[in-house]
Formats: structure tokens, C-alpha cells, sequence
């Protein structure tokens, strides 16, 4: 999806109770255009949909004549939900996604545990898997696990809240998981999302998440950066705003628009003693 159609659809979405930022949109529609120009096809999955947020968006990306989207949540079963992640509801959800069935996708929604969730139920079929439910180590390594599964060879497990320090037990679900797969790679990490991918796929991700002009366009130029970091055998990227960047300043206000000005940046590198950053503040390492 292009990035003026995302933009539009975080506006209408607005009002949708749940925990979904509009940079994670972006990122999800960045993935599908990534997909799409290599041509991989196939449905999506979502487990924990709350009032639909990201179902919405998961939908919209879809091709309504030949790929659906499958959820499951509790919905009014919250009992099951130990760990009191979100708090599904399948009214409020069935009304959000009005317009995705009205653009002819179809829904399949599955009202249960997802630890109960098999293979031979939902299908091998999927291209982007969001993993977004229970937030217990055991719950949410069950869900990868299914994920990994029922994912095609091509496809991305797109996994929440991966190092908060709120649900620990996503972070032990990740590390626990990769140790039992090591045809999986976590290949970039940023907007409160991780990416996971079998490893003989992760250079066509990662080569379309480097190149400066596809991250600008989905909204990831500047005061976005990326670098890698190790992380369970391979190079993680990680995309963030350094801490110094998210003050609002007068300096950083002047950052943002000399960042964002071609004929600033012009003039400046005729005259490069104009305006000079202090190298304290240019830092390129930190946090
Ligand atoms: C954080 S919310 C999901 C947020 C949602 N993706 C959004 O865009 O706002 C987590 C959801 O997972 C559901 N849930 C929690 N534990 C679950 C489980 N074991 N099986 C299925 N759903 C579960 C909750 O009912 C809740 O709706």
C-alpha cells in the first residue's frame, strides 16, 4: 500500500480504540509493498484484535480476490486472558471492519484461545502473521510457533510489544523461539514491533528497509535512524529516534528543518560554516 493511502486510513481509523501507532501502519504497509513487488501472494493472520485497529489496515492491504485475513481473540471470553493483554470485543470489531468486508475481503474470525489454534485449521497460507495476543511467555511462543507454521516460505511473523519492559514474557517467548528456529531470523526491530523471517528471505527485506529512499517515503527519514545491532546470531536492525532528537528545542526544531530543506542543505555545503552543528549534538551513536 502506498504511503498517502496509509496516511488516510490512520485518519479514519482514529477513533478505533487499541494500540496501534501510525508508524507500525506504515511499516506494515511497507512490508506488503515489498511483498507485492516480488510478487508474494497469500492471506494474513492476526492473533488479538481488540476492537480492530490493526485489522483494519491488515485487511485493506489484502487482494479480495484471492487473499482473506483469518483473526482470533478471546473476544468476550476474557477469563482466558491471563496475562490482561487488550480486552477483545467482537461487536465493536465486526462494526470497525465494515469497511474492509464492504471492499469484498473476506473475514474469518476465530473466537477462542489461540493456544488452541492448530496448522490444519487455519491454513499454511499466510504472508504477514501478527502476533498481538496473549503477552505470558508461554502464550506468546505458542503463537510464534503456530506462526512459524502456518507461514509461507516468503512471508514475515510480525511479533508486539518485543522489548518492553511492561511483558518481559515477549521478549523470553522471542529468544525461546529462535533457539528452537534457527531457519528464523529477527530482522529489524523499531515502532514497538519486531520482524521475523526465514533466514534465505531476510536479505530481500532487509536490502528494501536500507535504501534511504524507500525509508523516506514510508516516513522513516529523518529524525529516524537505523543500526545494527547483534542479536541472537544475526545483525538486528533497529530503527529509533535518539532521545537527544525527541526534545522539543529550538535547536532541534532548527535540526528538523534543515533536515527536512534540500536547498538548506545546498547552501550549507557551498558554505559549510554556515550553521555549524556542534559535534556533541551530531552524535551518530547514541540512544
Ligand atoms: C493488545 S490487544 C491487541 C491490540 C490490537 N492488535 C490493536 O490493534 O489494537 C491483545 C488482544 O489479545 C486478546 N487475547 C489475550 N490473550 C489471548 C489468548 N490467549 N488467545 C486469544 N486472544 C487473546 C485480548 O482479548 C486482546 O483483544
Amino acid at each position: 500500500m502506498n504511503p498517502a493511502k496509509v496516511k488516510q486510513l490512520v485518519k479514519q481509523t482514529r477513533t478505533i480504540p487499541g494500540w496501534f501507532s501510525g508508524d507500525a501502519a506504515m511499516l506494515f504497509a511497507w512490508i506488503d509493498e515489498i511483498q507485492k513487488k516480488n510478487n508474494i501472494q497469500g492471506d494474513s493472520f492476526e492473533i488479538g484484535c481488540h476492537h480492530g485497529k490493526s485489522a483494519v489496515l491488515l485487511g485493506s492491504l489484502l487482494d479480495p480476490s484471492r487473499e482473506k485475513l483469518s483473526v482470533c481473540d478471546l473476544f468476550g471470553m476474557q477469563e482466558g486472558n491471563v496475562s490482561r493483554s487488550g480486552n477483545g470485543d467482537l461487536d465493536a470489531f465486526n462494526q470497525n471492519m465494515q469497511p474492509v468486508k464492504t471492499s469484498g475481503v473476506s473475514i474469518n474470525v476465530f473466537q477462542k484461545n489461540s493456544a488452541e489454534l492448530t496448522a490444519t485449521e487455519i491454513g499454511r497460507t499466510y504472508r504477514i502473521f501478527h502476533v498481538d495476543g496473549g503477552h505470558n511467555p508461554d502464550e506468546a511462543l505458542v503463537d510464534l510457533t503456530l506462526a512459524a507454521e502456518c507461514t509461507i516460505d516468503s512471508g514475515i511473523i510480525i511479533l508486539d510489544d518485543p522489548f518492553r519492559a511492561e511483558w518481559p514474557g515477549v521478549t523470553e517467548a522471542l529468544i525461546r523461539f529462535l533457539d528452537q528456529h534457527p531457519d528464523f531470523q529477527a530482522i529489524m526491530t523499531g515502532f514497538n514491533k519486531l520482524l521475523l523471517s526465514r533466514t534465505q528471505w531476510s536479505d530481500m527485506y532487509v536490502n528494501a528497509f536500507e535504501a534511504k529512499s524507500q525509508r523516506e517515503s514510508y516516513g522513516f527519514g529523518y529524525p529516524w535512524r537505523v543500526k545494527e545491532m547483534p542479536f541472537h546470531n544475526y545483525a538486528l536492525r533497529v530503527f529509533y529516534v535518539p532521545d537527544y532528537l525527541q526534545k522539543k528545542s529550538v535547536g532541534n526544531l532548527a535540526r528538523y528543518v534543515y533536515n527536512k530543506s534540500e536547498w538548506l542543505q545546498k547552501t550549507r555545503q557551498k558554505n559549510p560554516k554556515i550553521g555549524m552543528v556542534k559535534p556533541s549534538q551530531a552524535g551518530s551513536s547514541g540512544s
